[in-house]
């Protein structure tokens, strides 16, 4: 089974970007790590960033025919993006919904979460180890 793990806009940059809030460990680490849990539980993952809406509604359909489930860090996207929601909507399997940094100790506009509302489970706050964190819950699900 293959999990899509999707990641919103400016997380490109992780690592480079305010390491203050969202640390030192880049993309390719996270990828890296996610591979390699993904592996020890008999999984695959594919892993993608795109700084356009559109892509990723895109990389979200393509799911439906690939994925038996979606980790996603919409970034941005999660506090504007009916888009991605909808589209989330039109998949059938578990959704983990993760943003490293505490959303919810931040500015007010980042306190709601369009895709909170289809996510089967959600990690917040707990860096990038909450990518590996929702594998894991993923996992379980799929077991
Ligand atoms: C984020 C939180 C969002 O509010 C922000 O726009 C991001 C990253 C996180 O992972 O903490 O780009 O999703």
């Amino acid at each position: 089974k293959t999990i899509y793990i999707l990641n919103g806009p400016n997380l490109n940059l992780l690592g480079k970007r305010e390491p203050e809030i969202y640390g030192a460990e880049t993309l390719a680490d996270v990828e890296k790590s996610c591979g390699e849990l993904a592996s020890d539980k008999g999984l695959a993952i594919a892993f993608h960033q795109s700084n356009s809406e559109g892509a990723i509604v895109d990389l979200i359909h393509e799911a439906r025919e690939k994925a038996a489930a979606i980790i996603i860090n919409p970034a941005a996207y999660t506090h504007t993006s009916v888009a991605i929601l909808d589209a989330l909507n039109a998949f059938e399997g578990p959704v983990i919904e993760v943003h490293i940094s505490n959303v919810h100790k931040r500015e007010a506009f980042r306190h709601h979460s369009f895709v909170s509302g289809r996510a089967d489970g959600i990690i917040v706050g707990c860096g990038t180890q909450g990518y590996e964190l929702a594998l894991m819950r993923a996992a379980k699900l799929l077991d």
